[in-house]
């Protein structure tokens, strides 16, 4: 009917001036129909949203509604990947784990009754789970879920069944007797001194990518996959790891941003494919390599993991650092990814290097602890945390500086192997040095600093008896006895020989 009147119309038009008239308010009453049924269909069809490309989306009631509430979220969230593939806001917002797993008290405090569903505002890896069970089962076995909690807030947190998980994963964790105090301790100390709301926006913020969730599961994924775009290329982007890894005792961004590898990258990110999906990222994608390729990607059949633990050898982080169990797998594997890009002798010469400096730097933090020791067990320290000046001498030497120099040869940071490394470390060591010197006479010191210089364990009897004599002589172990402590480690007589021609790297340095 409507048509037949334009059709009439149209040929009216030029005959009739009273049709002419006529013709284009139908016209205009044809135009206003088209309109109002399409108007009136976009107001139904409560599924479209247009994303910022100008592309039309589907995402559900949620998202219109937030177009007004929260245009913020919903824009990020029509412009990422997981939209095209039909995920909605009920996704990941939707209560049914925690009702499932989550105890009376948990479902009170965070399920929320919102327009007629039931959501919970802060999803987990067990949201995500349904999906992609993959990563939540190598990001949950990681240092980056549980332990990294654990590390400031102690076992307290978690329930039994979360800890069983935590255990399965970090078994060494699990041996030093009271785990509680032995490891919750650190953030109670730094609440005593900073006060909990300091806490909460410090230690807890990057801890708390491993804090336990209402529904069993562990952690946040959305500390690396930012809500609500969750892009891959920006997960893969240094600064995103650089949010935690900063500062002057874990300074990896740092490091790397000065490494040649950052240089590069940087230089070269604006020809990368980001975004590809990790089945199909190739080398040719990125040439350089960022903490994900060597910590997480799949390069050269590396496979692909969100265990970032996995490909680590060493416990470098520790004042005396040791090999993490199974670390000779962790080591092939590094050493796989540096071989997308690098030669064989390349790579061995690289690491023969590293865990020849691990070994220094292991022998002069040591040094230090034994210092540290002599000073609380004389009486010249209190046994409170931070609340005298030679206290951040002893802390800063292993936990910033011992700790530098070793990231820094491994990464690729000159700057931080010497400067803000070896040089600060050896700076400390002489500061305690003078300061124990000070405060247990000469007489002592020089005895004690030629005890210590020259290994001699039999005459720290005279100085220490029981426990106290004990923890000395392991000191010097560790300091002297190579054969023992480094035997099942990257630096044991096996391991070199078998893998790497000892004396041809050493001769190719020179
Ligand atoms: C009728 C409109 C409407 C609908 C439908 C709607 N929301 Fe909301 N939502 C809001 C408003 C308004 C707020 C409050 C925003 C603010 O505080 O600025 C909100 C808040 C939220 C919050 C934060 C809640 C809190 O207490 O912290 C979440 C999460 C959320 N919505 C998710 C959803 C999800 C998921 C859906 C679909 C299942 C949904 N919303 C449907 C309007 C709506
Ligand atoms: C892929 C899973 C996922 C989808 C899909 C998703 N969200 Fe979220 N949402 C999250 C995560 C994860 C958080 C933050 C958890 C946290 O606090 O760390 C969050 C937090 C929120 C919050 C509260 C925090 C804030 O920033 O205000 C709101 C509101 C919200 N989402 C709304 C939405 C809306 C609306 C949609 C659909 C357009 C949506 N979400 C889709 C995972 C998702
Ligand atoms: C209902 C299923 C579903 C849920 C729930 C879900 N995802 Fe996805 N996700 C997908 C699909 C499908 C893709 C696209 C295919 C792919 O890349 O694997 C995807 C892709 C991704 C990508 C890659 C994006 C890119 O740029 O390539 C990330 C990151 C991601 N999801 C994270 C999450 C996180 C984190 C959660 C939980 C907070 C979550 N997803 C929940 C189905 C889901
Ligand atoms: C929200 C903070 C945060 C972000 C973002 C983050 N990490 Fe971590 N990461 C941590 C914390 C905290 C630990 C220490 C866990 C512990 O206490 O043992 C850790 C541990 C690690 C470890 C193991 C170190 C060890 O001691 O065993 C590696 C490797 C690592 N992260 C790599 C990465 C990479 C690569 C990225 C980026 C793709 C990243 N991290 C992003 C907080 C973060
Ligand atoms: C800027 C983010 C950030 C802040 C703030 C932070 N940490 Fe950490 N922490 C990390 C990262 C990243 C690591 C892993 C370092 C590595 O392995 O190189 C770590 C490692 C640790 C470890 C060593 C874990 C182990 O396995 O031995 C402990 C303990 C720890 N942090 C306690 C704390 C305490 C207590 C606070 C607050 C006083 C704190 N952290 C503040 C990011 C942070
Ligand atoms: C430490 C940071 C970090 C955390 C935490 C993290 N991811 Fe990722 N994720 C990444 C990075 C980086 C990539 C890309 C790795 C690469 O280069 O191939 C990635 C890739 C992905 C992909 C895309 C895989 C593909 O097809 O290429 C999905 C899906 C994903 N993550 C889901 C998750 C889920 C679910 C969680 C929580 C259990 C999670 N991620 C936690 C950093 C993280
Ligand atoms: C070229 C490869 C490469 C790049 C790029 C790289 N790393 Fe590493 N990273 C290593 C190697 C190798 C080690 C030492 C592994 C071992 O213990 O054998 C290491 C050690 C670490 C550790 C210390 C773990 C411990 O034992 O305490 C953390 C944390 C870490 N990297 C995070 C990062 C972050 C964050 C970035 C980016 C800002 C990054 N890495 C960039 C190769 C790389
Ligand atoms: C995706 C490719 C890629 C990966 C993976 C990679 N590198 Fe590199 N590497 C480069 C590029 C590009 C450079 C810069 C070349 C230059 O310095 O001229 C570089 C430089 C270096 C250098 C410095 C060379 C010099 O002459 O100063 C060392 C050492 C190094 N890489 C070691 C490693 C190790 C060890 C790994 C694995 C843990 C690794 N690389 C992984 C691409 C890569």
């Amino acid at each position: 009917m409507v048509f037949k009147t334009i059709i009439k119309s149209g040929v009216v038009m030029l005959t009739n001036r009273k049709e002419i008239v006529i013709s284009i308010i139908s016209f205009l009453g044809v135009l206003i129909i088209v309109f109002a049924v399409f108007g009136f269909n976009n107001k139904n069809r409560s599924r479209v949203y247009i994303n910022s490309e100008g592309e039309t989306i589907a995402v559900g009631q949620c998202a219109t509604c937030h177009t007004t509430a929260t245009p913020g979220i919903v824009n990020q969230w029509a412009d990422g990947k997981m939209v095209t593939e039909g995920v909605t806001c009920i996704d990941c917002h939707n209560a049914d784990k925690l009702k499932q797993y989550g105890t009376s008290e948990d479902i009170e405090k965070n399920l929320i009754s919102h327009n007629g569903y039931e959501i919970i505002n802060k999803p987990t890896p067990a949201n995500c789970n349904e999906c992609h069970n993959k990563q939540v089962t190598e990001f949950t076995r990681s240092g980056h879920a549980g332990k990294s909690w654990l590390s400031v807030v102690g076992s307290d947190a978690f329930t039994e069944t979360q800890l069983k998980m935590i255990k399965l994963h970090h078994p060494e964790k699990f041996k030093k007797g009271d785990f509680v105090k032995h490891n919750g301790l650190a953030a109670v100390e730094a609440s005593q001194i900073e006060g909990d709301f300091a806490i909460r926006l410090s230690c807890k913020r990057c801890h708390g990518i491993g804090a336990p969730n209402p529904d069993m599961s562990i952690g946040n994924c959305s500390d690396c996959h930012l809500r609500h775009n969750f892009s891959i290329a920006q997960a893969r982007e240094p600064k995103t790891c650089g949010q935690c890894h900063i500062g002057p005792d874990h300074p990896q961004i740092e490091i790397w941003e000065e490494s040649s590898h950052g240089v590069v990258f940087r230089n070269r990110a604006d020809k990368y494919n980001l975004d590809k999906s990790n089945k199909d990222m190739r080398v040719q994608d990125q040439d350089a390599p960022t903490c994900a390729t060597c910590h997480m990607a799949g390069f050269k059949g590396s496979g692909f993991t969100h265990d970032v633990n996995s490909r680590s050898a060493w416990h470098l982080h520790s004042s005396f650092s040791t090999a993490r169990p199974g670390w000779k797998i962790a080591r092939a594997s590094m050493e796989n990814t540096c071989l997308s890009c690098h030669d064989e002798e390349f790579v061995k010469r690289h690491f023969y290097n590293c865990d020849k400096s691990v070994q220094d730097v292991n022998v002069k933090n040591n040094k230090g602890k034994f210092w540290a020791n002599v000073l609380m067990d004389t009486g010249n320290r209190t046994k409170a945390a931070f609340d005298e000046e030679i206290d951040f001498v002893i802390f800063d030497l292993w936990h910033h500086w011992g700790r530098t120099a070793k990231f820094g040869t491994f990464m690729l940071g000159a700057d931080y192997v010497q400067w803000h490394g070896n040089y600060e470390l050896q700076r400390d060591y002489s500061h305690l040095m003078d300061f124990t010197k000070e405060k247990i006479g000469k007489e002592k010191f020089i005895d004690l600093k030629d005890i210590l210089d020259n290994n001699k364990a039999e005459l720290l009897s005279k100085y220490f008896s029981g426990d106290q004599l004990k923890k000395y002589q392991q000191i010097l172990t560790e300091i002297y006895d190579y054969d023992k402590i480094y035997n099942d480690t990257p630096l044991g007589k096996d391991y070199l020989e078998v893998n790497v021609d000892k004396n041809h790297l050493e001769k190719k340095q020179l």
